[in-house]
């Protein structure tokens, strides 16, 4: 179920974000970001998948503890997918320090690999409206959108370290291969 995989987390996507025309236009940045990656992890399929699906939470339906993380992936587990690609919805972009500040626990694996990392790379060098950017200047916008009092805002200065180390890991794999 590999390609597969892949169009049914596109279209899966499609129909809980269409009606969101920012989170949707974010969406298929990442995807496109995650399709520059494949090349640098063990399962490319599973990571164009995860960036399709990583934000699937925010749909107004999908709505159950209030953070999309978590929200996307109860529904996804309910579809019966893998407890890897749970993980990777579940986690992407730091989600634990942002779990942990609005008293949350995540029950999937954070696997802490390439793919991992190159997902959220490609969270973090794509704008809200889908264009490429960089991780610095992905987690000042994010400030600046919710400002500095927000648990948002709070988490992404907390997990900032951490989500910039992923963004450097999986940029020199990519330099490291386009040398080759
Ligand atoms: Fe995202």
């Amino acid at each position: 179920m590999t390609t597969d995989l892949r169009s049914w987390a596109a279209r899966t996507a499609r129909a809980r974000l269409c009606e969101l025309p920012r989170r949707w236009a974010h969406t298929q940045g990442v995807a496109r970001r995650a399709a520059l990656a494949a090349g640098v992890v063990d399962d490319p399929d599973l990571l164009i998948a995860a960036a399709w699906l990583h934000d699937i939470g925010y749909a107004p339906d999908l709505v159950r503890t209030g953070f999309h993380p978590i929200d996307g992936t109860i529904h996804l587990a309910a579809q019966g997918i893998s407890d890897r690609l749970c993980g990777l919805v579940a986690h992407h972009s730091c989600a634990s320090v942002e779990a942990r500040n609005r008293g949350l626990t995540i029950d999937w694996p954070d696997e802490r690999t390439s793919l991992r990392d190159a997902l959220w790379w490609a969270d973090l060098t794509t704008t809200p409206t889908g264009e490429v950017t960089d991780g610095s200047s992905r987690i000042e916008e994010v400030r600046r959108r919710y400002g500095a009092d927000h648990v948002v805002t709070r988490s992404v200065v907390e997990a900032a370290p951490e989500l910039l180390a992923a963004v450097g890991r999986t940029e020199r794999l990519l330099a490291e291969r386009d040398q080759v």
